[in-house]
């Protein structure tokens, strides 16, 4: 079964699009049988050494989890399993239009990770910081005690209030940074909320226009799009929580043409065995993005909403973005050791 969204569905919101995406995952049904692994992800890497987590079968994974996280466990099944809602071990915390989802699923891919598949927004909205740890507990997968549980939720990297909440949750968290090159994220961010005014039938200004400020010809820094891409800024706020070996960094255009050695150093951070395999990534060519696949029968795309054709910016802004964000970017590779070949 093949589930392919294409960019026609583009005209979608982005909360729509992306519990629609847990929709097209097709539920099934716990049976014995599914125990064995269809697929050759488990089998491939020889004995597991002891001191691995034991790992079930994708399959079964699939098949029960999945029913699990929709919250469709009985008490009977949490109770035999010995299924447990778990606080995050690592968090995605940014960057908006990085490959955030992308990421996420193609991490869910591994077995020893289970997937928070909504934005949670726990620790930057007030309201529901306010409904405390245990109301975020609860909005977390059930999972096995050995998994380890992810969500993402792109607004923290740039609220101010997200690092030291974090901290006081679990100082020892791992973060996961997806950056891209910082005027593309811009137009991917502005394109994003372009959508969304088109389809409330509104009017909106060119991204030219919103990214130089009109009286002095410069970059504009109020503008979000612009200021979000200001990697460095954002960091050295987090920094003042946590040192830096608690950050990965992952190349967002890499993740999108060559997926998989992005993941293994992920996975490699998260110190997981590796278990994601160039068998759960396939290229889709009508869609033009790397898909998923969990085993023989089941694959998914991501949705519509990630993948669209951004609008055609006057070079000469796109330029003096980039001289803009280049000083910045520099102190970036300087602080995280990873350099990008951004212009
Ligand atoms: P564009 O829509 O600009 O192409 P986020 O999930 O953080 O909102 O990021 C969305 C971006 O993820 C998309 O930006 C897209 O390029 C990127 N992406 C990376 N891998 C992808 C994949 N396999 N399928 C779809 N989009 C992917």
């Amino acid at each position: 079964m093949t589930f392919t969204a294409s960019r026609r569905s583009a005209g979608r919101n982005l909360q729509e699009s992306e519990s629609m995406q847990e929709d097209m995952v097709p539920s099934l049904q716990f049976d014995v049988e599914r125990l064995q692994p269809l697929c050759p992800i488990d089998g491939r890497f020889g004995p597991r050494s002891q001191d691995e987590i034991p790992l079930r079968a994708l399959q079964f994974k699939r098949g029960l989890l999945h029913e699990f996280r929709k919250g469709n466990a009985t008490k009977e099944q949490i109770r035999l399993h010995n299924l447990v809602q778990q606080l995050p071990k690592a968090i995605i915390i940014g960057v908006r239009k990085g490959g955030t989802r992308a990421l996420l699923e193609m991490l869910n891919l591994h077995p020893a990770v289970v997937k928070a598949s909504q934005e949670i927004h726990f620790f930057d909205n007030d309201e529901n910081y306010a409904k405390g740890i245990e109301w975020y507990r609860k909005k977390m997968p059930f999972s096995y005690p050995h998994q380890i549980t992810i969500e993402k939720s792109p607004a923290y990297f740039i609220t101010e209030e997200v690092p030291e909440r974090i901290y006081k949750m679990n100082s020892s968290i791992k973060l996961l940074i997806i950056v891209r090159e910082p005027t593309t994220r811009a137009i991917s961010d502005y394109t994003q909320v372009l959508e969304g005014k088109e389809r409330k039938n509104k009017t909106y200004y060119k991204f030219e226009k919103l990214a130089i400020d009109p009286n002095t010809c410069e970059v504009n820094t109020k503008y979000k799009a612009v200021r979000t891409s200001i990697y460095t800024k954002h960091l050295e706020r987090w920094l003042k929580y946590f040192p830096i070996e608690q950050f990965h960094i992952v190349d967002g255009d890499r993740l999108i043409t060559e997926p998989l050695p992005e993941l293994q150093l992920v996975e490699k951070f998260l110190n997981l065995p590796p278990r994601i395999s160039q068998y759960n990534l396939y290229f889709n060519a009508t869609r033009g993005f790397y898909c998923l696949r969990f085993n023989i029968v089941f694959n998914k795309c991501l949705a519509g909403s990630k993948g669209r054709i951004h609008p055609e910016v006057d070079t000469s802004v796109i330029t003096k973005l980039r001289k803009f964000f280049h000083p910045f970017n520099q102190k970036f590779y300087q602080i995280t050791g990873r350099t990008f070949n951004w212009p």
